[in-house]
């Protein structure tokens, strides 16, 4: 890791830690207990045992700090000035399927605002992570997004609509529409914060879903931002942590993007 700084070693030793577990559940998944949680929403005996460990080891570092995870809710709630957001396994359908493409991201916030994040593909040992002011980084190399100028030629990833989505309509209308705008077929991949990195590393050009929750982008945004990308959200009246349908992608075909998703008659 190049980037030394305190909260992004703490993210990572914390990772590193959850992320031993996982492997070895991932390797494992047939025997896995499955509890369900919801409808289109599953959740693991694995998640919730790396949640366990990545909040054991953040609280050893800082027991007094906030704590929003996805599966135990908030801890130390009335720390307002420094919280960690997390979602211990982003992309939970494809590791319950055993589809290599999952996460863990954890965000750091100080008074409402993400100042750095790591978002940790423990199968690919990818290692995104970036702390405001100091750049991007995947493992021990700078990250910048894409230098794709137009929508046209962009390669796009989105996710959604979630299972009862009362905007299931809408947002395949807007699959259909961004589709007509790409000369390539836009991707889905089943992991937000994933897509999100892939987007700072240059992978992807751009992102967009709607009904995201904060944890599965808290760590994103500021990965984004440091690494030259744009983010935006198409329900401008809410404040962040409420925000819920985003557009990420690098800064040139950020205004294209966003226009087209919000061009009223999407017919
Ligand atoms: C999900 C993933 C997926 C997105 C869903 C999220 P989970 O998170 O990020 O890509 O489409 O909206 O809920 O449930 O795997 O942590
Ligand atoms: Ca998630
Ligand atoms: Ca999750």
């Amino acid at each position: 890791m190049r980037l030394n700084s305190p909260k992004i070693n703490i993210m990572h030793k914390a990772c590193m830690k959850a992320s031993k577990s996982m492997i070895r559940d991932f390797g494992e998944i047939e025997k896995l207990q499955v509890s369900t949680k919801g409808p289109g929403d599953f959740v693991t005996a694995a998640d919730k045992k790396s949640e366990k460990i990545i909040i054991e080891e953040l609280l050893k570092a800082h027991p007094d700090y906030g704590i929003l995870s996805e599966e135990a809710g908030e801890i130390n709630k009335d720390n307002k000035n420094h919280r960690w957001i997390i979602d211990p396994i982003d992309g939970t359908m494809n590791f319950l399927n055993g589809i290599p493409q999952f996460a863990i991201s954890i965000g750091y916030e100080e008074k409402g605002e993400i100042i750095s994040g790591i978002i940790f593909d423990p199968i690919k040992d990818e290692m995104f992570f970036a702390e405001k002011g100091n750049g991007a980084f995947l493992n021990n190399s700078r990250m910048r997004v894409s230098n794709k100028k137009k929508l046209k030629d962009s390669i796009l990833v989105t996710g959604g609509p979630k299972f009862g989505s009362k905007k299931r309509e809408e947002i395949f209308k807007h699959y259909v529409k961004i589709s007509n705008n790409v000369d390539s077929s836009i991707r889905k991949f089943g992991s937000a914060s994933l897509d999100i990195a892939y987007v700072a590393c240059g992978r992807f050009d751009g992102f967009w879903q709607w009904e995201l929750n904060y944890w599965d982008i808290a760590a994103g945004l500021v990965i984004l931002r440091e690494a030259g990308g744009y983010v935006d959200f198409f329900d401008s009246n809410q404040k962040l942590p409420n925000k819920k349908n985003i557009i990420a992608s690098n800064s040139n075909i950020h205004q294209e993007l966003k226009d087209s998703l919000l061009k009223k008659n999407i017919e």
